[in-house]
């Protein structure tokens, strides 16, 4: 089985090629990555050592170049990891967001369309849904919640869902779509508030939080992520779309107090408010549980201690990042936060 990856290079596209390079080492994987500010060489240096996996530095975007792989490696399955991810930079420059995550989107379906993939996954986010108001917590995002994006991010990862349920239903192409909340775990890279603040209160930097710190987000260690998209891809039903999540909600101010509690140091400063801020996600996964069997294994606790020790081991990833146009970043967004 040949497995084409993309976004292979930046979080949670790396966690699935490592995922998949050891459960299923018969398989060959290709990964595309066009290696933006978010994918990183150095997350991919073990598994380019192994003769399962092969890498091109590309654009998905990118008609021409995307054909030529497709028509050399013939893949059977499409995993489409590749898109912006950030809300925040969403907001200062949307225009990259629609290029990537939409026509990117569009130019694989074709893609894989066109050499007769047998299976296409794409890779979307609970966000398509909006947010849910705080006070009630009986309500959970289903399949069937409607779209309501909040953000260009949002919008933008919408439409290339829609795109992908429009080549099932005109062409009958075989695609499946999985809704995952807030992921965090190794590579996660330090724009993130996770990371940002374990990285930040490493280097005694002050930990800025948005607004009043109480959005809430539903949390899901990166590996049950990998687990849910392996099921789909093998079991999932075509032509549907799968949430995925843990029923794992906490604040944001309750994320970083755990994270200063286990490093016993950080201090928080509370900032200007992110734009058009959603209060809370929470995923109802009863679907992928019911059909597919699927769980998360790895709770909060042990999560966030793995990943706030992997964050001490690996200070050369994140410094390397650090040292590259992040500083840029930083100023720009945080500098002139109240
Ligand atoms: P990330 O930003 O860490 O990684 C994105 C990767 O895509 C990077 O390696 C980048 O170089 C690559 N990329 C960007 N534009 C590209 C292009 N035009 N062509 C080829 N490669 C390109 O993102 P992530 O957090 O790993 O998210 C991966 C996917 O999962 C995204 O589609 C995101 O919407 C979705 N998702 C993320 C989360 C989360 O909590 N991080 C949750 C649910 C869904
Ligand atoms: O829900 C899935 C989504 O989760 C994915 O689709 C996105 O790709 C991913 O980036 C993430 O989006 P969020 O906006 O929820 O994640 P982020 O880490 O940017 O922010 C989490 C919460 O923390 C949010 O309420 C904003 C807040 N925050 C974030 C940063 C970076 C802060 O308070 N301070 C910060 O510095």
């Amino acid at each position: 089985m040949k497995v084409l990856i993309t976004g292979g290079a930046g979080f949670i596209g790396s966690n699935f090629v490592y995922y998949m390079l050891e459960k299923h080492q018969d398989y060959q994987l290709i990964c595309i990555d066009k290696l933006t500010y978010a994918g990183n060489m150095s997350t991919l240096k073990k598994a380019m050592e192994s003769r399962n996996f092969t890498f091109y530095k590309a654009d998905i975007a990118d008609r021409q170049v995307i054909d030529e792989i497709f028509e050399k490696e013939r893949p059977d399955v499409v995993v489409n990891f590749a898109a912006e991810s950030h809300v925040d930079r969403s907001i200062t420059n949307p225009g990259i967001f629609l290029e990537t995550n939409v026509i990117g989107t569009q130019v694989l379906l074709e893609a894989s369309k066109k050499y007769n993939v047998k299976r296409y996954h794409q890779v979307s986010t609970d966000e398509v849904y909006g947010d849910l108001p705080l006070e009630r917590k009986d309500l959970f995002f289903t399949e069937l919640t409607p779209l309501h994006t909040s953000s260009p991010y949002s919008a933008s990862k919408a439409s290339a869902d829609l795109l992908t349920l429009a080549y099932f239903r005109t062409y009958g192409f075989p695609v499946t779509i999985s809704r995952c909340s807030n992921n965090y775990g190794p590579f996660h890279f330090p724009e993130k508030l996770i990371p940002l603040m374990i990285v930040n209160a490493l280097k005694e930097k002050s930990l800025p939080v948005y607004g009043d710190g109480k959005n809430v987000r539903d949390w899901l260690y990166v590996e049950d992520h990998c687990k849910a998209i392996d099921l789909i891809i093998h079991k999932g039903r075509v032509g549907e779309i799968y949430n995925v999540g843990g029923h794992n909600e906490k604040t944001n101010l309750e994320v970083v107090n755990e994270i200063i509690s286990y490093l016993g140091k950080g201090t928080i400063r509370f900032v200007t408010d992110r734009a058009g801020h959603d209060r809370r996600y929470a995923i109802d996964p009863s679907k992928i549980t019911n059909e597919l069997g699927w769980f998360p294994e790895t709770s909060f606790n042990k999560g966030i201690k793995i990943t706030i020790d992997w964050y001490i081991q690996n200070q050369g990833w994140w410094e390397e990042i650090l040292n590259g146009t992040y500083q840029e970043y930083y100023q720009k967004m945080y500098g002139s936060k109240a």
